[in-house]
């Protein structure tokens, strides 16, 4: 692996792999336009959300409009930020009611209506961004000081994570959330949302980051007295294990507080949570197990954690003197390049750029297992763009 990887200079491999990226996205954007893909089905192409179970409130649905605005900042093209509005008004119906979302309203509203409202400054993608936001800060529990995860719906859900009642539990993905709250602060003068932000961000840093840097996904609290229960073991393989993705949340999460906040405890819990996941990576060809804490057997991968990570460590470059800048520049180049090695199809006619994705670890039907995932593919794009010095900045 290190010799091919070797064999480019990262800046090559750069130039090559977005030669390739652009040929693929304005084909799957005339292909796909203002559908919603998440993963492909088994005849290999990208069907829309609705068509599938996961429907119109799936977490994972501003990550194809997130995609076309990256690409809409990189080349101009009109196509991807008409395709972007298009889906930026289907997701529109989850404004109606604070029962369709959950806590996941900064992964769907951040990279559609404010990503819109970033690049063109359009009023009704800043409303629905405010929106997104009001009811994001509706979840927060005022004494357990945290953002409120899931809705009673996920309760069959939670019981194969070890719990029953999810009132108050608060999970780590959330840390990828609260820009949303930031970002609310920052645009009408407002403090209440940041602070909220940054007072779930602690309890995060508190209850989630254990001392070497992995971290649990959930904690549960008393939701009454916000009293700390315990740590159900979440999507990764068991309680006290690292769920990969969870850590790539906390990597860049973290690294986005200390962004919007200036406080170095946050910059320092990134770094924390960064190492441990290159110390992960590295003795495994730079390619992410799904939980790095699961059994030796069987070896399953996911590439979106990889992707996830590899942003986190180009976000805490951007923040770190210029000495530490290349350690985690370089780590965010090995694992783009092993993960494009292994899982990139880059046949413009295929839907999904990278393979390799995993949903949860236990996982009886393999349906979720080492898949294109659409956030893989998201990640991928914001990376190579931040390395190239041209990606819009969503989060
Ligand atoms: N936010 C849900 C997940 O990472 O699977």
């Amino acid at each position: 692996m290190e010799n091919r990887a070797a064999a480019c200079s990262d800046r090559e491999w750069l130039e090559q792999v977005y030669g390739k990226l652009a040929v693929k996205m304005k084909a799957q954007c005339e292909r796909i336009g203002s559908s919603i893909p998440y993963t492909t089905g088994k005849d290999g192409k990208y069907h829309d959300i609705e068509e599938g179970p996961w429907g119109i409130g799936f977490w994972t649905n501003g990550f194809w409009p997130g995609m076309l605005w990256q690409m809409y900042e990189a080349t101009g093209d009109e196509a991807y930020r008409k395709a972007a509005a298009g889906v930026e008004e289907r997701l529109d119906v989850l404004l109606k009611s604070c029962e369709t979302v959950d806590h996941d309203v900064g992964f769907l509203f951040l990279p559609s209506a404010v990503a819109n409202y970033r690049k063109t400054g359009d009023a009704e993608a800043r409303r629905r961004g405010l929106l997104a936001a009001s009811l994001l800060a509706s979840r927060y529990n005022l004494d357990g000081k945290f953002i409120r995860a899931w809705p009673d719906a996920m309760g069959k859900m939670a019981e194969m994570m070890g719990g029953g009642d999810v009132r108050g539990w608060m999970i780590i993905d959330c840390m990828m959330n609260i820009p949303l709250l930031y970002w609310a602060s920052e645009e009408t003068g407002d403090p209440r949302f940041k602070k909220i932000a940054v007072n779930h961000a602690k309890t995060a840093q508190q209850y989630i980051v254990r001392p070497d840097g992995s971290c649990n996904h959930i904690v549960a609290f008393d939701p009454e007295t916000g009293e700390y229960l315990n740590n159900p073991g979440g999507q990764g393989y068991a309680t006290g294990s690292s769920w990969s993705r969870g850590q790539s949340w906390a990597v860049y999460g973290f690294a986005l507080s200390y962004r919007h906040t200036g406080d170095e405890s946050f910059l320092n819990t990134a770094k924390q949570c960064a190492h441990y996941c290159i110390a992960n990576m590295a003795v495994n060809d730079w390619l992410p197990l799904v939980d790095y804490r699961a059994p030796a057997e069987p070896v399953k991968y996911d590439s979106t954690a990889a992707m996830c990570t590899a942003c986190g460590l180009l976000e805490i470059a951007e923040h770190v003197s210029e000495h530490e800048k290349p350690f985690y520049t370089k780590a965010a180049c090995r694992i783009l390049r092993a993960c494009e090695e292994k899982f990139a199809n880059w046949d413009p006619q295929q839907d999904s750029i990278l393979t390799g994705g995993t949903f949860f670890y236990h996982d009886p039907t393999g349906e979720n297992t080492e898949v294109p995932i659409i956030y893989a593919d998201y990640y991928f794009i914001e990376a190579v763009l931040r390395l190239k010095g041209n990606a819009l900045f969503l989060w």
